[in-house]
């Protein structure tokens, strides 16, 4: 017997992953707030809510280094894959990972 399984998310396409440059990031307004999506040099993609955990920085005009991002007002490193700090500042917060997934080329964010 088959059941369907509804997806409790709504995804939105929000562009092309070639739209974001590698080791870049781009702002996406959302109803949730503005999300960060980042691009890091081996291509893959991640999306956090764009408030660095310090003091609500905005990561997406951080400088993204392997998979994390230094925010541009204090330098705190945040990992693109959790959210939390790294170094020194781990443990001290965390910004908020958003549902991202690549089809085709296209990025689409997940919303609850
Ligand atoms: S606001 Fe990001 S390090 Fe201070």
């Amino acid at each position: 017997m088959n059941v369907l399984v509804r997806d409790p998310l709504d995804w939105t396409d929000v562009g092309a992953v070639t739209d974001i440059p590698l080791r870049g990031a781009r702002r996406v307004p959302t109803p949730r707030g503005v999300v960060a999506i980042f691009r890091t040099g081996d291509g893959r993609v991640f999306a956090l809510k764009d408030a660095c955990p310090h003091k609500g920085g905005p990561l997406s005009q951080g400088l993204v280094h392997g998979h994390a991002v230094t925010c541009p007002l204090h330098n705190w490193q945040i990992d693109l894959v959790t959210g939390e700090p790294l170094g020194a500042d781990r443990g001290k917060g965390c910004a908020p990972v958003v549902p991202l997934r690549v089809e085709h080329g296209r990025i689409l964010l997940g919303q609850g």
